[in-house]
């Protein structure tokens, strides 16, 4: 008894020891409240620059229009297609909204892959792509003689005057189609499916996924003005005053903004955070010096942060007594879903064991201990950087309502999110 109590005195202890001495490693991914406080108010400023017509073009965060001009008030009904293109799947659905006895929602659904050469050629190959998509589920859904509304959910930076036109303003996360950019996306799937000739559709909307998940989120719950997308990317939406929103004509309303909140600090203002680690993710992307926030939160570098501190620790002896094996060594090794997994509370120091032995490192216990540690580390970092941003748009929508609380509804999706077991 008194052994077993020694023993886990001193694991405790050791545990103490070993996370004690990677905070200090990593403190520069460790927020003080004063920080986070302060990064809310850099993107307060961002925000207003990017509304104000003056500073709108040259303001990174776009802030972009979606001509969205109310949450559903749940009494929508209808027989609907959605097809939601760019998040970590590419689905194709069927919504039958109803209200018979109570409301009703049925949806069917299918995924399609999007293969490397897809999202990396040319816009004819993506769109020729997604029209033969909807092609096969319509026709095993049989109702190709059907011309019914589609609602498209693109979860790229568009510019809009109008709810069915989308010129793409720039490529982010994994997709880089040559020839979209610029370009009205309504038009390209158009343009697509009338080439085809075998069915008809009438594309009605185009949305950020931050804005289908507002909305789908004010269905069921009126007060929901802030859709959030924690997953490979991140991004987050909200209902602005019209009368604050320069670059739309009209003063009576509100109309939802896309803030496009991952191009925070592309033109410099998160360098006093961000560390080599993010810088060297940066290096190695598709699209370098863009979306500098987004790549110190979302799901699509997470796990390649954790693995380049593992590398960094690994070089300097701290880790694995210095082994370094090729697979650690290989970008892409570790992912999100793996950091996600190693920081579960019951069976995380195991998995973590599972993560490092694929990877040929031979860890000991207390080497599991310290990675799990440091993937605590980047996660919370990502959280607190998303509450930062969060809290900017809260304060903003308070300050707007002129009301000392607010009471309001987050809708919030994303892989990240919803993967991960400390995050929400
Ligand atoms: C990227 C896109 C943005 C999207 C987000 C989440 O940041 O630019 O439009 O909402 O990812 O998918």
């Amino acid at each position: 008894m008194i052994a077993a109590q020694l023993l886990a005195y001193y694991f405790t202890e050791l545990k103490d020891d070993r996370t004690k001495k990677i905070d200090k490693y990593l403190y520069a991914m460790r927020f003080s409240d004063e920080t986070v406080r302060d990064i809310m108010c850099r993107f307060r400023r961002e925000m207003e620059n990017g509304l104000a017509r003056d500073t709108n073009p040259t303001s990174n965060v776009k802030m972009l229009p979606t001509f969205v001009r109310s949450i559903p008030d749940g009494s929508e009904k209808g027989d609907f297609i959605a097809l939601d293109l760019g998040g970590s799947n590419f689905r194709i659905l069927r919504v039958k909204v109803s209200h018979e006895k109570k409301q009703n929602v049925q949806m069917e659904s299918e995924v399609y892959e999007t293969p490397e050469h897809i999202i990396h050629g040319s816009g004819t190959q993506l769109f020729d792509h997604v029209a033969e998509c909807l092609g096969d589920f319509m026709e095993k859904k049989k109702i190709k003689d059907k011309k019914l509304p589609v609602g498209f959910t693109f979860s790229f930076p568009c510019q809009q005057t109008k709810l069915d036109e989308a010129v793409l303003v720039t490529w982010t996360k994994r997709f880089k189609v040559s020839g979209v950019e610029g370009m009205d996306v309504v038009k390209l799937l158009n343009k697509a499916i009338k080439k085809r000739g075998d069915y008809d559709a009438d594309i009605m909307a185009v949305v950020n996924d931050t804005v289908g998940t507002m909305m789908t989120c004010g269905f069921d719950d009126q007060r929901c003005e802030v859709g959030i997308i924690i997953g490979t990317g991140t991004n987050a939406c909200y209902m602005e005053e019209l009368r604050h929103i320069d670059l739309v004509e009209g003063d009576e309303g509100r109309m939802c903004i896309n803030t496009e909140w991952g191009a925070f600090g592309d033109d410099g203002s998160l360098e006093d955070i961000r560390t080599e680690f993010d810088r060297e993710i940066d290096r190695g992307s598709l699209n370098p010096g863009k979306q500098l926030f987004e790549k110190m939160a979302s799901g699509m570098y997470m796990g390649e942060l954790v693995r380049l501190i593992l590398v960094k620790m690994a070089k300097e002896g701290q880790l694995f007594e210095g082994r370094i094996t090729p697979e650690l060594l290989t970008k892409g090794k570790i992912e999100t879903k793996h950091v996600s997994a190693m920081e579960k509370s019951k069976e995380g120091l195991s998995k973590t064991k599972e993560v490092l032995t694929r990877l040929g490192v031979e860890p000991s216990e207390e080497d599991c201990v310290a990675v799990q540690h440091v993937c605590t580390i980047v996660s919370f970092r990502s959280a607190n950087l998303i509450s930062a941003t969060l809290g900017a748009i809260l304060s903003r929508l308070k300050d707007n309502k002129g009301v000392p609380r607010l009471r309001t509804t987050v809708g919030i999706d994303g892989s990240l999110y919803k993967m991960h077991p400390q995050y929400a």
